[in-house]
């Protein structure tokens, strides 16, 4: 369900005390939303909730912060009951909650590919199963999962990544034919890459790999606010033309697509002198 106006909705967002999360939060209130901060990093919450509380001083609107690990289903249940007790709603709820993990597949550890899948996939989809319910009661409600644009692509180096984000992809499609006529709407966000700590993170670990963040935290909150009043399904943010380029190619003719990313990725790895 579209939400036109912001004003007195109740909206939670999971990885509010950094990057995306944080920008969409201080994005929300300013326009009046009651603001449902979840993050692991509960030093970085309270924080947060500051910078969230500038964005409109004075507002009536509430801000509360629930520190939560996505990952653990009773503790987003307990979230999704901390929202609702502020107004008996939860009208959108924003999974932003993630990391990322670099490197070749033979380097990154099962364990680390678990955690990422954990937080990435299951984090959200707890998220989700503790929110349904309650839309479904109160007739309607938004949905905006974060995939990337990882989620339409294959690309070296961040192949648990992309798994991890094809697996919110699929997810939120079936998740909507689902929940179809309830009155419950879900945005899938697809954003290359942003200038958040994760990026910074990305570019250490993805070494010798061009990237370069061409979208803001608060851009992408602005894109998301419009997608949200419009029911917009796929927002896809793609500034950079390769990714522009390569997500039209995956579209078109996915085999092509797949030989050029190859390509690419082997002549950069083998014209580099070796150490
Ligand atoms: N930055 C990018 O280039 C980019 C591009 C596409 C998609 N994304 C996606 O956007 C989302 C937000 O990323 P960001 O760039 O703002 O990163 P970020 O690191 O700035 O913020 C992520 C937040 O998630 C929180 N978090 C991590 N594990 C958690 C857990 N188990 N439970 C609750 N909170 C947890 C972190 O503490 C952090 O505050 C992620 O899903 C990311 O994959 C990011």
């Amino acid at each position: 369900m579209a939400i036109e106006d912001f004003n007195g909705v109740v909206a939670v967002v999971t990885g509010g005390a950094s990057g995306i999360g944080l920008a969409t939060a201080r994005a929300l209130y300013a326009d009046g939303a009651n603001v449902v901060l979840a993050d692991i990093n509960q030093a970085g919450l309270t924080q947060a909730a500051e910078r969230v509380r500038e964005a409109a001083p004075g507002s009536a609107a509430r801000v509360i912060t629930v520190a939560t690990d996505v990952t653990d289903d009773a503790q987003a249940r307990e979230l999704v009951r901390q929202a609702r007790a502020l107004t008996g709603r939860v009208d959108l709820l924003v999974a932003c909650a993630g990391i990322g993990r670099g490197g070749r597949i033979e380097d990154l550890p099962s364990a680390e590919m678990r955690k990422m899948m954990d937080v990435n996939f299951l984090g959200v989809y707890n998220c989700v199963q503790a929110a349904v319910p309650v839309m479904r009661a109160q007739g309607g409600g938004h949905f905006v999962l974060i995939s990337s644009v990882a989620g339409k692509l294959g690309v070296p180096m961040l192949s648990g990544y992309c798994a991890s984000k094809w697996a919110v992809r699929g997810f939120s499609i079936a998740m909507r034919a689902e929940l179809y006529g309830t009155g419950v709407g879900v945005t899938t966000v697809y954003p290359a890459w942003v200038d958040t700590p994760m990026f910074k993170q990305a570019a250490e670990q993805t070494e010798g790999l061009p990237i370069e963040a061409m979208l803001t935290p608060e851009q992408v909150a602005d894109e998301i606010l419009r997608a949200v009043r419009e029911g917009q399904r796929d927002l896809t943010l793609a500034p950079n033309p390769d990714i522009a380029l390569l997500i039209a190619r995956t579209r078109d003719d996915p085999d092509r697509a797949e030989d050029s990313a190859g390509r690419a990725y082997y002549r950069r790895t083998h014209s580099q002198p070796q150490a």
